[in-house]
């Protein structure tokens, strides 16, 4: 079995998948409110602790457990600490939520592409904006039309299996996208008055800085990174044997964080530039505020900033859906294109029922970034430094600074995590 399962054929590829699964509309709408929110540079200061102390040790738990069993989730966890399966289940559980709800705001994305290319916001009031976006968003047709197309772009993505789908589209993507936020980034910082952006993001202010600050830096980083849902386990059993976990593991993680600054940068300096604006949260600012700043600044800068973050939702959304398409492939023995299909009909009813219902996509987005997320993110770590035998970790992990990752596995990424989550349900 383990010789037929597909790879992602090179490093590049590789690093592109799993930068491509964790760069998305956590990185764009997530991160640089965030940032402004939780006290600018110090916010990032704990963000990169965050990510290096906590995030990266459960990115390798999950890339060993993936490259080591060659398995989805399910049968990696069956296979290394079968009594802990639960959460190789609440995993595919998980992802397949992520997918109905994150599949609802991609539509968003490709509807506002759409309207963008027609010059629907040129001229436009903010006022007139919020209008759009809350006629789009209570639009039923409008939003489930979207939705099915961004659903089924991802489904084909995912059907034309790991390489010639996953791998490809990841690898002509990804270049694109970083060169589309680089070029919004210098045009925006390029207008009079972004100075206030740069403060706003970067400028430290440590007394914002509070424990719910903390949670938040450390829940974005797990987000923003794919970590407990055992995405990055599916992707690593796609790597070939050969590969090395830490370079492909650490560029992922890199361009994650160097995205998510570049978004800031293309997004706070425009939001300042205009008097007395401040930056909303989530969807207002992405969909209500941006739309009129960006078409003030000629009528490619909305298509460009909407297509790049089409492009980041796709090659997230397929890493989620390829989780559960993975799982039924290994466990339930679908063909690939059974297994997408299934998917496809069960997200097209949870996603359906997101778009339609504000509340039920609350729900979902809560249980899985507040809950399953670092409750996965907890036991990957666990099973990897205490269930698994050191040697095979440490022989699959294939570099000498082993003993120092285990370390930072085995007790610093699930005491912090336990202490953090404890102390800020308090
Ligand atoms: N990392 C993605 C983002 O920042 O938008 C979101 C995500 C992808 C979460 C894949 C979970 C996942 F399995």
């Amino acid at each position: 079995m383990a010789g037929q399962r597909e790879n992602f054929g090179s490093r590049f590829v590789v690093i592109m998948a799993l930068a491509g699964s964790a760069i998305g509309l956590g990185n764009i709408w997530r991160f640089p409110y965030m940032v402004g929110k939780h006290g600018g540079g110090a916010f990032i200061l704990v963000y990169v602790l965050c990510c290096l102390l906590i995030s990266l040790p459960v990115f390798f738990a999950e890339g060993i457990l993936g490259k080591s069993t060659r398995l989805n989730p399910l049968g990696a966890m069956k296979q290394v600490a079968p009594k802990w399966r639960w959460a190789g289940y609440m995993g595919i559980l998980a992802a397949f939520v992520i997918t109905s709800y994150y599949s609802v705001v991609g539509g968003w994305s490709f509807d506002y592409l759409v309207r963008s290319v027609f010059g629907g916001f040129s001229g436009l009031s903010f006022e007139a904006s919020a209008g759009i976006f809350r006629q789009m968003s209570s639009s039923a047709w409008e939003c489930l039309l979207c939705f099915f197309i961004f659903l089924s772009l991802t489904a084909t993505i995912v059907a034309l299996g790991v390489q010639k789908g996953i791998g490809n589209f990841s690898k002509v993507m990804m270049p694109l996208l970083f060169v589309m936020m680089v070029a919004i980034a210098v045009r925006s910082l390029s207008l009079p008055g972004s100075r206030d952006g740069l403060d706003y993001l970067f400028k430290p202010d440590f007394s914002k800085l509070d424990l719910p600050g903390i949670a938040a830096a450390l829940g974005q980083s797990f987000f923003s990174l794919s970590l407990g849902v055992g995405c990055i386990i599916t992707y690593s059993s796609y790597m070939k044997e050969s590969e090395k976990i830490l370079p492909t593991s650490l560029w992922a993680a890199f361009f994650d964080t160097v995205f998510a600054m570049l978004a800031g940068l293309a997004i706070m300096p425009a939001v300042f530039s205009v008097e007395g604006l401040e930056p909303g949260a989530g969807p207002s600012l992405v969909y209500e505020t941006l739309p009129v700043i960006f078409s003030r600044m000629g009528p490619v800068i909305p298509i460009v900033f909407f297509l790049a973050v089409l492009i980041a939702a796709l090659t997230s959304s397929i890493s989620m859906y390829e989780v559960v398409v993975a799982w039924l492939v290994d466990e339930k023995k679908f063909s690939r294109r059974k297994a997408v299909v299934a998917v496809f009909a069960g997200a097209l009813v949870l996603g359906s029922l997101c778009a339609l219902l504000p509340k039920v996509f609350s729900a979902c987005d809560f249980a899985t970034s507040n809950i399953f997320m670092t409750l996965g993110a907890f036991v990957f770590s666990v099973v990897v430094g205490w269930k698994m035998p050191k040697t095979v970790a440490a022989e699959t992990f294939g570099s000498r600074i082993y003993p120092f990752v285990h370390f930072l596995i085995k007790w610093v990424a699930p005491v912090a995590i336990a202490v953090i989550a404890v102390t800020n349900l308090l």
